[in-house]
């Protein structure tokens, strides 16, 4: 790749005491060889393609074996940890769940300091997929932080002391922060989320000396009865009909992928889902809907438009095109090619022109069954009719479901091998359309309905219904998959591929694992003690490379416990873990008789889905972050119920207060349904059957 000269500097050359630690902050420069800097993880994707390869081969599959604990440092939270760490110069910058912050001494673990924004607890509701944070970015001598409730916050790498704060969003609305800030000459950019309950998508560039707005680029249009921000926008809201698209914002946030092109000045993004998922429920009448589930190619500089991708036009099954965006030259049909990858929700991996986005080639990349394949000339999926329950008013069991092939979790791309290691997993979701809906202001807005729930013996279908994750090896050139590995549990954890000849991955059911790059032998693993999704990294400091990784999701269940740690190995390693804590027995069945009338138990259903489904729904996925109301003695009186789900017991916890949505007697309706889905798994347990 041809650098661009760079005009006078932008970020600190020279930092504080030269004495190791913090010496040099981070510029442009170093941002963009940060493959010279074998030892360093400078950005959340490592470098400006989000390869994630680590150049280090201390470690190599001749003696991975011999790799041990080095360090562990317990973090404080038992939600979701998804972060990929930073490391700069001799520290560990890491962030949490409830968006926290910690630095750590990266040879020996000490901690330097730690940071917490303070989220209010109450503002958990305000999301899909748990108070999780996914990263950090690094500029001068200062740490990023896009926090849950919205802020982007400037921390002093020495001190963890915060210099600048700035609001991204609007504090009415349900956005969220989740994804991991990236630093562009001097530019923060940050996405947001809350797609699923009512918000407005955009990314925003700001300048990272004192937090001043530099540019916004929309994704979707606004009300067309003001101005449209640009004229892209302007054709964009031709692709909407109806008259109330733009009433819960649309959707189309961009929630985690976004990639640089230091050549094309081009930063790259992907959009998610519209609000509701239902296509002809957002938009009666059709349209595509732009720039939902697209990748979108902006100026650096200005956030102009330069060119998209719409992945899934009009979609209606939530496949967010949000995912990890990698860039990489490749030769594609004899020709060298700067190329865009992404492994979409949708079961597809698309592999675009990174100058122009023209569709080079689209693959499944597992069994897909809603599209049959990618017209490459009009760049659109030829849909199965069946597939769009929204029109044809039957359900539809769509491969992959809604929880997508592949989600946010991290892929890696070995240049040593060509190949992209993602994590997919294999899942089904039964689609319905709900006449009954509607849009309701901060609650989820799916739009979906209930499926019966014999749905897939009435449809002999085979789909999975419990997820599945994988560990794939993807030849992007040859256009198919090279090995995989199968038995991970619900889903493998982010992956890192290394110069050593080594893919890491981690599991739900606690291990992290090293396999072989070129064939996928397993070559070693550990116990974690703890659910693994976050993605790990490696650095060397002292001569001594590391591989670290963030530990903390429920292996079991939400009260099975979720030791949060990171932990840190390298070779001849010899510290270890505190013996894990014994399980608590697993939570029984035990629903008192049904005493409300079917009426009430469907308004409870519908109550549900609106507002705790997001949460504490598990069917095909129970990310085990959150408890299984059917198993919960707490909805066998009303006063129990009431004072968690009105009264906020548990606020401190994040279960939120609903006295502002559900007056007693809503909230007597949700406790009738989950008896009834209690009543109902134990009928299922009592005829041999799981409980899913
Ligand atoms: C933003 C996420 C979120 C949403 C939305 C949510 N909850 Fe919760 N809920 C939690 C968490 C987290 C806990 C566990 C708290 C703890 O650790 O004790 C919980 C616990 C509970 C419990 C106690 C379970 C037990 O056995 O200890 C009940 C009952 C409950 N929720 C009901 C509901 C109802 C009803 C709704 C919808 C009206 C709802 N929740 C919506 C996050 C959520």
């Amino acid at each position: 790749m041809r650098l661009p000269a760079i005009a006078a500097c932008c970020g600190l050359a020279i930092l504080g005491p030269v004495n190791g630690a913090f010496a040099r902050g981070v510029g442009t420069e170093r941002l963009l060889h940060a493959d010279q800097e074998p030892g360093q993880w400078l950005s959340t994707g490592r470098n400006y393609d989000e390869q994630r390869f680590s150049p280090l081969k201390q470690v190599t599959t001749e003696n991975v074996a011999r790799l041990g604990l080095a360090w562990s440092a317990p973090i404080d939270s038992n939600r979701g940890q998804e972060a990929t760490p930073l490391v700069i110069d001799g520290v560990l910058y890491v962030s949490t769940a409830w968006s926290k912050v910690k630095a750590f001494d990266a040879r020996s673990g000490k901690l330097l300091w730690s940071f917490d924004p303070k989220v209010p607890p109450e503002w958990g509701i305000r999301g899909c997929c748990d108070v999780v944070n996914r990263g950090l970015a690094a500029w001068g001598n200062k740490i990023f932080l896009g926090t849950y409730d919205g802020r982007l916050i400037a921390l002093d790498a020495r001190s963890g002391k915060p210099v600048w704060e700035t609001n991204t969003i609007d504090r009415a609305k349900a956005y969220s922060i989740t994804g991991a800030p990236r630093v562009v000459k001097g530019k923060v950019i940050i996405g947001n989320a809350g797609s699923e309950i009512g918000v407005r998508g955009y990314l925003s560039a700001y300048d990272a000396v004192d937090g001043k707005l530099a540019w916004r680029f929309y994704t979707v249009p606004g009300d067309p009865s003001k101005p449209f921000e640009t004229p892209q926008l302007r054709e964009a809201a031709k692709t909407w009909k109806g008259d109330k698209w733009w009433t819960l914002g649309g959707g189309g946030t961009v929630w985690d992928g976004i990639a640089y092109d230091p050549a094309l000045n081009l930063l790259y993004f992907g959009t998610s889902n519209g609000t509701p998922w239902v296509a002809n429920v957002r938009s009666p009448g059709g349209g595509d809907n732009l720039f939902l589930n697209s990748i979108i190619a902006v100026n650096a500089d200005t956030g102009a438009y330069a060119w998209h991708y719409q992945v899934t036009p009009s979609e209606t099954w939530d496949f967010d095109a949000t995912n990890q965006l990698t860039l990489a030259n490749l030769k594609i049909g004899g020709a060298d090619r700067r190329i865009v990858m992404q492994a979409s929700k949708n079961g597809f991996f698309y592999v675009l022109d990174a100058a122009k986005g023209t569709l080079l080639s689209a693959d499944k990349y597992t069994t897909v069954n809603w599209a049959t394949h990618v017209d490459l000339a009009s760049g659109r999926p030829v849909e199965v009719l069946e597939a769009r329950y929204d029109v044809t008013g039957k359900p539809f069991i769509a491969q992959p479901g809604a929880q997508g092939a592949h989600s946010w979790h991290p892929m890696s791309f070995s240049p040593r091998t060509g190949l992209i290691y993602t994590p997919v997993v294999e899942n089904s979701y039964a689609y319905n359309k709900d006449p009954k809906y509607q849009m309701r202001e901060m609650g989820l807005n799916g739009g979906t309905g209930a499926a019966p729930a014999t749905v897939y013996e009435d449809l002999h279908s085979t789909a999975p219904r419990t997820a599945s994750g994988v560990l794939l090896a993807w030849d992007p050139v040859g256009r198919k998959e090279v090995w995989r590995a199968s038995d991970l549990g619900r889903v493998g954890s982010g992956v890192l591929s290394t110069a050593g000849g080594l893919v890491f991955q981690g599991t739900p059911n606690g291990e992290l694992r090293a396999y072989r790059d070129s064939d996928g032998t397993l070559l070693w693993s550990a116990k974690t003690q703890a659910g693994v999704v976050a993605a790990p990294i490696s650095y060397q400091v002292g001569g001594v490379q590391y591989v670290a990784q963030l530990a903390g999701y429920g292996t079991r269940d939400y009260y099975s416990g979720n030791e949060s740690r990171l932990l840190v190995y390298r070779l001849d390693g010899k510290a270890s873990l505190p013996p894990p804590a014994p399980l608590p027995p697993a939570r029984t069945l035990n629903p008192v008789a049904q005493f409300a009338t079917a009426d009430d138990i469907e308004q409870g259903r519908e109550l549900f889905v609106a507002y705790c489904s997001m949460c504490h729904e598990t069917p095909g996925a129970n990310r085990g972050l959150f408890p299984d109301l059917r198993f919960s003695p707490m909805i066998n009186t009303p006063e129990a119920f009431r004072t968690i789900v009105l009264d906020g017991a548990l606020q401190p916890r994040g279960m939120v207060s609903f006295k502002d949505k559900l007056q007693p007697s809503d909230a007597e309706a949700v406790r009738a349904y989950l008896t009834q889905r209690a009543i109902d798994a134990v009928a299922i347990q009592k005829a041999g059957g799981v409980v899913r």
